[in-house]
């Protein structure tokens, strides 16, 4: 099959006007030998995607389409490309590095000062990069990844950004049975990370703003909860946390020092917390150096944690909570006003892109 000449996608065009996303199409950059087209067939809705549509991290270019959570399959394969047409794959938030730096050559591809995100990224070339909430998305192979038989494109989607996110911090933690983790923001990524420190067989809290999420929380397989609402919630639970991943779409609502006194010692805070890019954090110092415990943050996975990722969400039959929504104008702006109001349990996934892009 070859390559299409354009790509159809839903998206915003104003940003004032971010809750109406609108068709347009583009025409992609030229493929390239290691590239891969695929045909969209479930993609999730990301908490990125809110953030990014909204202009929280900037209003970089319009219009844009977003979604970083894909799955499909492919259709035209460059001649270096590590797969064929046919083979169903996974693309998470990243579509490409220099694959020149340190970074990438030590395999941290996603900390590459010049990676380019699956959407709202530039290519060298100037050619800038549109999401999942398309018929078509176009990327490096080597950030596209083959998908385990045992896993259905709708379960499998959020995984691709989501769960690498809630995972990769684990994995960097060393986080094994009986690691006591903490999950603060059950969202999204914050129950796909409640599912994947149970796979590994760690005492898991959940923490969340209030007591609204208790019974699904436990329900996806936490030992403990925690409202942050709750007077006294840090005294009463302190040192009951050796890592803890801050998971929430901002932490305006939070008073970090009583969520860091959470930790043991020499106890570790985690960030995945992608908020507006003017949100800042205050730390105090004192706090950090008598518990020994530091603070810091973690950006998706390389290719090769996606990797893993997938095969421990393989093997332990991981899936996430999600609800599907057929892809069209009005049911993406249904599903973005609901992830505003954090009226979904846990992650929307488009599906229905065959009818729409017939
Ligand atoms: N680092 C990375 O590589 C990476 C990758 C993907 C996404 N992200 C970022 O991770 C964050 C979460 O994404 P998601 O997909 O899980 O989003 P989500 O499904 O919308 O969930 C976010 C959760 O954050 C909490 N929250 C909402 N508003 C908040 C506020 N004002 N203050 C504190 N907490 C708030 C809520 O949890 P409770 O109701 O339980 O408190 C909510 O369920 C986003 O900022 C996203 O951009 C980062
Ligand atoms: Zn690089
Ligand atoms: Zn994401």
């Amino acid at each position: 099959m070859t390559a299409v000449k354009e790509i159809r996608a839903i998206g915003v065009h104003d940003y004032d006007n971010w809750l109406e996303p609108k068709e347009f199409t583009y025409e992609p950059q030229e493929m390239r030998p290691e590239e891969v087209e695929i045909k969209v067939e479930a993609c999730g809705i990301c908490g990125s995607d809110i953030h990014a549509a909204n202009g929280d991290w900037g209003r970089h270019f319009s219009p844009l389409a977003v979604g970083h959570e894909i799955v499909g399959v492919v259709t035209a394969a460059g001649k270096d490309s590590r797969h064929k047409v046919g083979d169903r794959v996974g693309v998470g938030a990243q579509c490409d590095s220099c694959h020149t730096c340190t970074r990438c050559k030590n395999e941290h591809q996603n900390a590459c000062r010049r990676m380019v995100g699956t959407y709202q990224g530039v290519y060298p070339s100037g050619k800038v990069t549109q999401g999942g909430y398309a018929s078509h998305v176009r990327v490096n192979s080597e950030f596209a990844f083959k998908i385990p038989d045992n896993l259905s494109s709708v379960d499998v989607a959020p995984l691709l950004c989501g769960g690498i996110t809630a995972f990769r911090p684990m994995m960097t933690a060393g986080v094994t049975k009986g690691t006591k983790v903490g999950i603060n923001g059950i969202g999204g990524i914050g129950h796909m990370a409640i599912l994947f420190a149970k796979a590994l067989g760690a005492e898991v809290t959940a923490i969340s703003r209030n007591d609204k999420k208790k019974e699904l929380a436990i329900q996806l397989g936490a030992d403990h909860y925690i409202a942050t609402d709750e007077k006294d919630f840090s005294k009463k639970h302190e040192d009951s946390i050796d890592l803890l991943i801050n998971t929430g779409s901002s932490f305006s609502e939070g008073n970090v020092s009583e969520v860091l006194n959470l930790l043991t010692a020499f106890g570790k805070m985690t960030f995945i917390t992608a908020p507006p890019i003017d949100e800042k954090l205050s730390l105090i110092p004192f706090q950090m150096l008598q518990n020994n415990i530091s603070v810091g943050g973690s950006c998706i996975g390389s290719p090769k944690d996606i990797e893993y990722m997938l095969e421990v969400a393989s093997k332990n039959n991981i899936k996430p909570m999600i609800e599907t929504i057929d892809i069209n104008e009005p049911n993406v702006k249904t599903a973005w006003e609901r992830m505003v109001k954090g009226d979904v349990r846990f992650r929307f996934v488009l599906t229905g892109y065959d009818k729409y892009f017939k």
